[in-house]
């Protein structure tokens, strides 16, 4: 049940965020760092099944940027086991729930049991009429924009397209996100004022939240202030208050 203080006609749509603080919440309680990105988990799964339920239609989490791979290996290696374990675990329960799964980013980087638990993962849960669930996995904001002129541009060496033509709309559909709102709110836990390469053509316009609330530790109550902090802004897209005088 949504609560009471929120108005349900004033939701984002579209809710992005960027997981951060395992490690320190990890290293806060003596543990070691993976142990945060365990924890980081359960805080994904239940901030879905949250946003599923308050009427959310989109939620799309930065899981893994390609500037990760600087990581210790074992720490590397121990998330993209994690994403394979995941997502074996909770296909049955995505199915039930009706989310439809995608992974954006460079995929065919990944692990190749990773990649086909994500095709199969993605193949069966296409057709679900529920949330959209997109888990940006390598993925780079500043990469993307570049895979997409490049698509453009090859479309238009091979006289597919007349570059005049070209506008917002024909970007956004060679990004991973096509077909998917823009992102009406990003919230980023543990205290940092950044977007790290995070949806740089899709965040325009979104409202930032961030919280200094870990990731394992971000819960109902953090998500419900996030909104609450979402519906107190005059969301204007560059124009005028309606009541200004
Ligand atoms: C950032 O915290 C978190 C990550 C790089 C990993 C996030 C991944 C998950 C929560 C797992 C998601 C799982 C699936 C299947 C989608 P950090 O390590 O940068 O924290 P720190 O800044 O405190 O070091």
């Amino acid at each position: 049940m949504l609560p009471l203080e929120l108005n349900p006609d004033r939701l984002p749509q579209h809710v992005a965020v960027i997981m951060d603080g395992n490690g320190r919440w990890a290293a806060a309680r003596g543990l070691p760092r993976v142990m945060g990105h365990r924890a980081g988990v359960e805080a994904l799964k239940s901030t879905l099944r949250l946003c599923s339920d308050w009427g959310i239609s989109s939620l799309t989490a930065y899981a893994f940027s390609t500037e990760n791979w600087s990581r210790p290996g074992d720490e590397v290696n121990f998330l993209m086991t994690l994403f394979e374990r995941v997502l074996q675990a909770e296909l049955k329960a995505l199915e039930a729930e009706q989310v439809r799964i995608r992974f954006l980013g460079d995929l065919d980087q990944l692990p190749e049991k990773l990649q086909r638990l994500i095709a199969e993962a993605t193949a069966c849960t296409a057709a679900n009429c529920g949330i959209h669930f997109n888990v940006c996995t390598n993925y780079g904001g500043r990469r993307e924009l570049v895979r997409a002129a490049q698509n453009l541009a090859r479309r238009t060496a091979k006289g597919e397209l007349d570059p005049d033509t070209i506008d917002e709309n024909s970007i956004a559909a060679e990004l991973f996100t096509a077909g998917e709102n823009d992102p009406d709110l990003l919230i980023r836990t543990s205290g940092e004022h950044r977007i790290s390469n995070f949806l740089l053509w899709q965040l325009a316009y979104a409202e930032i939240h961030v919280t200094d609330v870990c990731w394992p530790d971000f819960n109902a109550e953090a998500l419900k202030t996030a909104l609450l902090d979402f519906q107190s802004r005059n969301r204007r897209f560059g124009g005028l208050d309606p009541t200004t005088p």
